[in-house]
């Protein structure tokens, strides 16, 4: 039996199912009716939902897929996302209810913003980004920490029509220079840092060195907007870098937001893919909007008291989903905190939650796994009776994790959603409904209301319940991805082709079909792996190893991990110039990898090996490597153009260098 197949079949003895509590089915958003009603009308039913949103010019089609895969969602509609998230809220009388409660990670940092004020700040951040020479079209990047300012630059940017990029604090200098070039970013917004971990981390610098690696690329970024945050020196160049404080706070708080097509770009998230170059995943206006706006209503069963916390980065696209355009164009009142779930201590997520009496709770699987495993007295020492439900996204969440998270946090009230969704679906895909499933715990169960998911074999044809295959989704959906920034052909490509008889996404994850027809997400079956929900490619840290001068070849591969889900584990054949690499070189590159991408892409393990193991056609057997990588006997060799590199890879390592 293969490893999946063990995993699968661990997975399909789980037979416990948690009923929704009638509290909540009774009153819930959405009922079972919604799957009949949006089947009968796949179309009609996403006009529907589209009311949710205010718009300018009404649409005069719903979908226009006439030129396949891509797609145009609410023709002729026109609208302002960031209207939408902020000021209709205000005329409609609700000025005054919290937008953000904004908890820095220094203790007592906190800060709240209305509606009303959360208007202005925004129109503030438009009126400064317009002088700044920011039009609509323009690229805007934000490099920033997890402050209130990050979300206003952002809607200030869908207020103006430019783009946003926003990449990811932990990312280098390196991989922030290829995102600027990329996309062509006229201006960056940034930070001199932020909080983590008790301490001022550094932003700016990153920015600085990215800057001038751009220039080098071909690209100049025209300004940079500062925040001040924390305090720190940052080196200043006059004639690009503005704080924030001189350009922004004295800036009008008046701003007509512009009414901009419902296929306007609203912002390019990066992302790995199969390839050494991360794509630039396209979100445009109307259909991101009402896809993020409908989820968030529907799978969190949101309603108008909810205090609301989903504890994503923004730069990731569940920040982008699910903290700013879902919540906000629904008037939520959520909570924003800056620093890490342990600092000053552990309990600091808890307490959190005491303190804002949140009732809605979104997080991923490698925290609450961490939560495991340092203890129930933490959390039991809060009170988190205010926690009506939990939700979970960004890997396969273990059983035992959803048992734990629903038992120790939820006090066994609350259901769990097992959100699926990728950068490229922009909202929730598969999950269950929180008021009409019984969960099932590690399942991500059926797709949602107006979505079609289907589980097909290599031809493309479903599976039968009980049996695994490639998900799929069959049908176009509002918040899909219009194509990767600059090349239509690599949309093509790489989420089109393998099913372009049926016309079907392929998502790139294999799943199964359980007897119920439920589905269990199983994981990527292409070469991107999934380290702490975070999404990295296999060819991306190669091409990193590669260019340190001391490397001839490198292999990489997720191997499973407790904690992190996966974990980054590297083979390394050195230059023969380079000897045995020295005492350091494990640490060494390491850093090098750090350094060229960025600490979640740092190698769990590196091993120094003499051969790698490859088919007669030169493709590497990332399989083999990954039984190395996960203690297991080697599988089967047959393939391979020399059967005995296994053997001088084992032999190699029992030997020679490796890294824990
Ligand atoms: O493999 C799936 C996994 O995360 C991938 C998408 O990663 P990214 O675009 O970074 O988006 C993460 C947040 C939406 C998917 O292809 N994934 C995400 N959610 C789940 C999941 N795997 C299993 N269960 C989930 N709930």
């Amino acid at each position: 039996m293969s490893n999946t197949d063990q995993t699968l079949a661990n997975l399909l003895q789980e037979d416990r199912r948690f009923d929704p509590p009638a509290e909540l089915a009774a009153h819930a958003n959405l009922t079972a009716e919604a799957y009949d009603r949006a089947a009968a009308d796949r179309e009609g039913f996403w006009a529907a939902q589209a009311e949710r949103i205010t718009w300018a010019e009404p649409f005069t089609q719903v979908l226009d897929w006439s030129d396949p895969p891509f797609a145009k969602w609410y023709v002729g509609g026109k609208l302002n996302a960031a209207y939408n998230c902020v000021d209709r809220h205000v005329e409609a009388g609700r000025g005054d209810k919290v937008a953000i409660h904004f908890v820095g990670e220094p203790v007592g940092d906190t800060r709240s913003i209305t509606y009303a004020e959360l208007q202005d700040l925004v129109s503030q951040a438009a009126n400064a980004l317009t002088d700044l020479g920011v039009a609509a079209g323009d690229r805007v990047a934000i490099y920033m920490p997890m402050i209130p300012e990050a979300v206003v630059t952002m809607l200030a940017c869908a207020r103006i029509g430019a783009p946003h990029t926003v990449v990811f604090g932990g990312f280098s200098s390196d991989a922030l220079a290829s995102r600027l070039e990329d996309c062509q970013a006229k201006v960056v917004v940034t930070a001199d840092g932020g909080y983590r971990r008790g301490a001022a981390s550094a932003l700016k610098p990153a920015v600085d060195e990215a800057r001038t690696k751009a220039e080098t690329l071909g690209h100049t970024v025209e300004k940079v907007l500062v925040v001040r945050r924390t305090g720190q020196e940052v080196e200043w160049d006059d004639s690009v870098d503005v704080w924030w404080h001189d350009a922004v706070d004295g800036a009008s708080t008046q701003h007509t937001p512009e009414a901009f097509d419902a296929e306007h770009p609203l912002y390019v998230m990066y992302t790995s893919g199969t390839t050494g170059k991360p794509k630039g995943i396209l979100h445009t206006t109307g259909g991101y909007l009402v896809g993020c706006s409908y989820t968030h209503w529907a799978v969190f069963d949101l309603k108008d008291d909810d205090v609301y916390w989903c504890t994503a980065d923004i730069g990731w696209v569940t920040g982008h989903s699910y903290i700013v355009y879902g919540p906000l164009a629904n008037g939520v009142t959520q909570v924003l905190y800056e620093g890490t779930p342990d600092s000053p201590e552990r309990g600091r997520w808890w307490d959190i939650i005491e303190q804002h009496g949140v009732t809605i709770f979104y997080t991923a699987p490698t925290a609450i796994r961490s939560f495991m495993k340092q203890g129930r007295e933490i959390p039991d020492a809060r009170d988190l009776s205010s926690l009506r439900l939990l939700g979970s996204v960004g890997e396969p969440i273990n059983p035992e994790a959803y048992v734990w998270y629903r038992h120790v946090i939820g006090g066994d009230r609350t259901p769990v959603v097992d959100t699926w969704w990728q950068t490229e679906t922009g909202s929730i895909m598969i999950s269950p409904l929180p008021g009409v499933t019984a969960g099932k715990p590690g399942s991500a169960m059926i797709p949602i209301p107006g979505v079609a998911a289907e589980v097909v074999d290599e031809e493309g044809k479903p599976v039968p319940n009980g049996s695994g295959g490639y998900l799929v989704l069959t049908e176009p959906w509002p918040s899909m991805l219009r194509t990767i920034w600059g090349d239509d052909e690599r949309f093509k490509e790489t989420y089109w082709s393998r099913f372009a008889k049926q016309g079907y996404y392929f998502a790139g994850d294999g799943a199964k079909k359980d007897s119920d027809g439920d589905l269990w997400v199983l994981g990527r079956v292409d070469d991107v792996m999934n380290v702490s929900g975070h999404r990295l490619s296999t060819t991306e840290i190669e091409s990193a190893l590669v260019s340190h001068p001391k490397v001839a070849e490198a292999a990489v591969v997720g191997a499973k991990d407790e904690d992190t889900g996966q974990a980054v584990c590297a083979f390394v054949i050195l230059r023969e110039e380079a000897g045995d690499g020295g005492d350091d070189i494990v640490a060494e590159l390491r850093k090098h990898v750090r350094k060229e991408i960025g600490p979640i892409a740092t190698p769990r393990q590196i091993m120094i090996v003499p051969e790698l193991p490859k088919t007669r056609s030169g493709k590497i057997m990332r399989r083999l490597l990954r039984d190395v990588a996960e203690n297991r006997e080697v599988g089967d060799v047959t393939t391979l153009a020399d059967s005995s590199v296994m053997d001088l890879i084992s032999s190699g390592l029992s030997g020679g260098k490796g890294d824990e």
